[in-house]
């Protein structure tokens, strides 16, 4: 371990000798350690209840708790701290109890100082390679439970896509035939049958339904379509605005305000305008119908390696914990019938993946939420 890292050491000294603690102390400090000190198996423990500590040098031998019962409980209670125990010279049974206890390791009284140090670095180097492990598979945990999802997503994509498709040439025929027979029904011929305007009603109810189902199934294929040839240099400031100005309306109503943290020169990619296009709008109307009167919405970008990430942050409802799991599922909606399908998210979740980026949310209810979309400056597909 790099000699360098000693100050990172948190140390505690147990010893109810205050002439060896203090000499101990002295020389630790002028090899860069500086540890806490307690001088009995109870102070001991209460300083650990309110300092973290990595390593903890117990002498065995101490009135009040004993430093083997101290070291029992500093094992149960903080598992990730390692004990290195101090002994009389004729008392090795301790040492070997106290190993079998779990410390890391015992020493003989009369300490050599460098000794001493070599093994609280040993104890400390222990304890960063079992963080790094644990890191590394919490890291790793994340990966596969992202990969789950996008590949849960996939299918589910693939599925509905078809389906949407399928559904496509049926749904044109109903709209047909309904607006056949609202002709038919509109004729002079027709002007005093009973229960017309029933009729009528159960037409214009039809039509409704298929506008619906349209949209549904026009989300779903939008992209499916666009070719990679379509592929440009975008600029991404200059699509917010245009996306804004679609929804005008809806801004001025709710009187949004909208903070622009858009840095001029890094929101340029080499990505699909049309495709970006849906992703703003799908976020951005998320984003209006999210807050209330006076709410604001935040955008910026930043650039990490060869990615530009956008930041769409607002102060709306924000979303429950339990339903941050679904929002990409296609059809999970809180909306009602008429303002949502539950497709927005689903649809930019696989623009973005095919376009291999990706994107990324955090929210708190009654805070809001903030979508952090990640896109690559270049093609990374043709090298
Ligand atoms: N910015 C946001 N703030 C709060 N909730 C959000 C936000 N964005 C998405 N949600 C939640 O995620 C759900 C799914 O969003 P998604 O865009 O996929 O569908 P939708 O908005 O309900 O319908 P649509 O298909 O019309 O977009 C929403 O119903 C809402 O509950
Ligand atoms: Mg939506």
């Amino acid at each position: 371990m790099n000699r360098l890292d000693d100050d990172k050491i948190r140390l505690l000294l147990v010893d109810d000798e205050d002439g060896f603690r203090k000499i101990i102390t002295k020389r630790l400090a002028k090899r860069g350690i500086n540890p806490f000190q307690a001088a009995s198996g109870e102070e001991c423990l209460n300083i650990l209840e309110k300092e973290p500590m990595d390593v903890v040098v117990l002498d065995v031998k101490m009135p009040g708790i004993s430093g083997i019962d101290t070291l029992k409980v500093i094992k149960q209670e903080y598992e990730k701290i390692q004990v290195i125990l101090l002994t009389g010279n004729v008392a090795v049974t301790d040492g070997i109890e106290g190993i079998k206890s779990g410390a890391f390791d015992y020493l003989t009284k009369p300490v050599e100082i460098d000794h001493l140090v070599n093994k609280i670095r040993q104890a400390f180097e222990i304890i960063c390679l079992e963080e790094e492990k644990q890191k590394e598979l919490e890291y790793r945990a994340k990966l596969e439970k992202k990969m789950i999802d996008t590949e849960r997503l996939i299918s589910l994509g693939t599925m509905s896509t078809g389906i949407a498709h399928e559904i496509n040439n049926p749904l044109a025929i109903i709209n047909e035939s309904a607006g056949f027979m609202k002709y038919i029904l509109s004729s002079s011929e027709m002007s005093n049958i009973p229960r017309k305007d029933a009729l009528m009603m159960g037409i214009e109810k039809i039509e409704k339904s298929v506008k619906r189902a349209s949209l549904i199934t026009h989300q779903l294929l939008g992209h499916v379509k666009k070719q990679k040839s379509l592929l440009s240099n975008v600029d991404i400031l200059s699509l917010l605005h245009e996306t804004f100005g679609l929804m005008e309306k809806d801004i001025k109503d709710k009187q949004i305000n909208i903070n622009w943290e858009i840095d001029n020169e890094k929101n340029i990619v080499w990505s699909d305008p049309y495709q970006i296009r849906q992703v703003l709008m799908n976020l951005l109307s998320n984003a209006v119908h999210a807050l209330k009167e006076n709410g604001s919405i935040t955008l910026s970008t930043r650039e990490i390696d060869d990615d530009i990430i956008l930041e769409i942050k607002d102060n709306g409802v924000g979303i429950p914990r339990e339903n941050l799991g679904k929002i990409f599922d296609p059809f999970f909606t809180t909306k009602s019938f008429d303002e949502g399908t539950g497709l927005g998210l689903f649809v930019v979740h696989k623009i973005l993946s095919g376009l291999n980026g990706g994107i990324d949310v955090t929210s708190t209810v009654g805070k809001g939420s903030c979508f952090q979309i990640r896109l690559p400056k270049y093609d990374k597909s043709n090298g």
